[in-house]
């Protein structure tokens, strides 16, 4: 990879200044100095120092964000998207986005550069747990319980859902415990049933629970310890 790239996503500075400070000497790659911030390096092999600090790579980037109503769950688009907002520092990082949220969903979403923890979390395979908190137009009938456990009939994909777990909180409220990814998936079971879903918030992603101090919008990397969740 380039160093300057290297160098960048560690947050020392910014791609522009790097080439700036390595012209005036301030790269060193494996005890030479170098002058062309361009310059490919093997950031498991080669010694790199900037401005007399040892650049330590960083692999991967892992965040945990509570996303906010009225943004995308995207990488790209015209209107605003998660990444819209990243602060600058993460903006370097090839970032993406697991489990995608409909635009009024709020909750937690996890981005990341680790294209094997992506796929891990989003395959349907994996069978991991994506637990919502949802509220309804109408009270929850009892008999949805079993109706999800049976496996809800979702007519707009002709297919019967996987079944899912209900827990009625309040007679407007109710954990949702499902294991696919499908498109407006909690919105769908209780649209099957006659009901509908007003506010819908993702509180966890198997066991990763959405951090409760994280504002809407807020977001934070991942702990060492969330990450073994994972594995
Ligand atoms: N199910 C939905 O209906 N919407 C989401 O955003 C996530 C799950």
């Amino acid at each position: 990879m380039r160093v300057d790239k290297m160098i960048g996503n560690t947050g020392l500075d910014t791609r522009k200044n790097i080439k700036r400070n390595a012209k005036k000497g301030a790269l060193v790659i494996n005890g030479n100095i170098v002058k062309d911030s361009s310059t490919k390096v093997d950031p498991y092999v080669d010694e790199v120092y900037y401005m007399g600090h040892f650049v330590e790579y960083i692999e991967n980037i892992h965040l945990m964000m509570n996303k906010p109503a009225g943004v995308l769950s995207a990488t790209k688009d015209e209107e605003e998207t998660v990444i819209d907002l990243l602060d600058d520092f993460y903006l370097d990082y090839d970032l993406s986005i697991t489990g995608r949220l409909d635009k009024d969903t709020t909750g937690l979403l996890i981005l990341s550069t680790d294209g094997k923890l992506i796929h891990k979390i989003t395959s349907p395979n994996s069978n991991i747990t994506k637990t919502y908190e949802a509220i309804t137009r109408d009270p929850i009938d009892k008999s949805f319980i079993e109706e999800f456990k049976n496996g809800v009939y979702i007519k707009e994909d002709d297919y019967t859902a996987r079944p899912a777990d209900l827990e009625i909180l309040e007679p407007n409220k109710a954990l949702v415990k499902v294991t696919e990814g499908k498109f407006h998936l909690v919105k769908r079971l209780f649209s099957n049933l006659g009901n509908e879903v007003t506010s819908l918030k993702r509180i966890a992603i198997g066991d990763l629970k959405l951090d409760p101090y994280l504002g809407e919008g807020d977001y934070r990397e991942l702990t060492e310890a969330e990450l073994e969740l994972f594995s």
